[in-house]
């Protein structure tokens, strides 16, 4: 399968992207095949800053196939030197000795044969043939899972048999005719600087509007991994404020986030449980204390365990009372009437009854 008029919006939309925003690295102003693998293999190990300079003296000493292959083992582990796992080194030099003698020095220039060399992967081979040939290989790493796994809403897991297929596929049915280069490095860099594992910046990220995990607020739980799905806990200390004419806030969820819309109260939120001191002593409580001007406690009500799909809910509510309430846009004070009439999750429901 390849890229259909019903999908070409996602590499539109992210090589839209990756030309403003794509990160300026060395073996990404190469079309070199040769230089494209060295990069992949010490990418394979480090981290891109750490790996810059090791990848910038590798292919100063080594700039060519035939270079690597007519160094001694030493010294190319010497290079290599700091990057651990030193058989990627020994397969690196091995492969180039074969391309040097059976290929007369020339990299292979289709997937197949740059996969037949040794150490080269699936993912590596793609990469490859994507930057330095402009083949319609997509090349997904990690960074790439999770951003799929995100946009299309995909569960099945990213480490499973049937997960490797599916989003091989989907891969296969995406990437760019006309530029898988762009369209692989623009993957890894949104995943990389955008769509991270934790809190992605789904207000800038080019794909939002038309992402299932920024829509439903999934992002926590994708991608999925078989080896450990975990539910995560969430911790949220809710007020209950009467103001002296007997209304109560209320808040209107708005974010991206579970309950979109429906009604609940102040809170703070955190991820561990807090001590009535920690709680009273973090930022989020002193800014509510602001603006509900003589804030008082009056009693602690219930303590309960609210289980979601993927998040486990703490939940606690306080009773206080306020003087005078400044309210947030997404703030308003009812009366327990109008209050009746309002959306509230269950979890409310279920707390605010004494
Ligand atoms: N990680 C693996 N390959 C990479 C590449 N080509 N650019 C940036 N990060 C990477
Ligand atoms: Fe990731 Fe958010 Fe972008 Fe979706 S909208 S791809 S979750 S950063």
């Amino acid at each position: 399968m390849s890229a259909t008029s019903e999908n070409r919006w996602f590499s539109d939309l992210l090589l839209g992207w990756y030309a403003k925003n794509g990160r300026q690295l060395p073996w990404r102003e190469t079309k070199d095949p040769y230089k494209i693998w060295i990069s992949e293999v010490v990418l394979q190990q480090t981290r891109v800053e750490q790996g810059q300079p090791y990848y910038l003296r590798f292919v100063e000493r080594f700039p060519t196939v035939a270079d690597l292959a007519n160094a001694s083992e030493d010294e190319v582990l010497k290079y290599w030197q700091g990057l651990g796992y030193y058989s990627r080194a020994r397969n690196l030099h091995a492969a180039a000795k074969y391309v040097n003698t059976e290929l007369n020095g020339q990299m292979p220039t289709t997937y197949e044969g740059l996969r037949a060399m040794k150490g080269v992967g699936d993912y590596t081979a793609a990469d490859i043939a994507a930057l330095a040939y402009g083949l319609p290989h997509a090349a997904i790493d990690g960074n790439g899972y999770r951003v799929l796994s995100r946009v299309f809403g995909i569960s099945t897991p990213i480490d499973s048999t049937n997960g490797k297929k599916e989003f091989a596929q989907m891969g296969a049915e995406l990437v760019s005719q006309k530029f898988p280069g762009e369209f692989n490095q623009g993957l890894m860099d949104l995943g990389a600087t955008v769509c991270t594992p934790k809190n992605p910046q789904c207000e800038i990220c080019p794909l939002g509007l038309k992402c299932i995990a920024q829509q439903n607020n999934l992002w926590q739980d994708l991608p999925v991994k078989e080896k450990k799905t975990k539910v995560h806990d969430r911790f949220f200390y809710y007020f209950h404020i009467s103001l002296p004419d007997g209304r109560i806030v209320v808040n209107q969820r708005k974010d991206k986030d579970i309950w979109i819309g429906l009604f609940d109260y102040p809170m703070v939120e955190s991820k561990t449980a807090l001590e009535q001191t920690e709680l009273f002593a973090s930022k989020d409580f002193k800014e509510l204390k602001k603006r509900m001007k003589g804030l008082e406690m009056v009693a602690e009500g219930k303590t309960l365990k609210h289980q979601l799909s993927h998040q486990t809910l703490h939940a606690t509510l306080f009773y206080c009372k306020a003087k005078e309430a400044t309210l947030k846009p997404n703030e308003q004070a009812v009366t327990a009437e109008e209050f009746e009439g309002l959306a509230i999750p269950r979890l409310i429901e279920v707390i605010g009854n004494k």
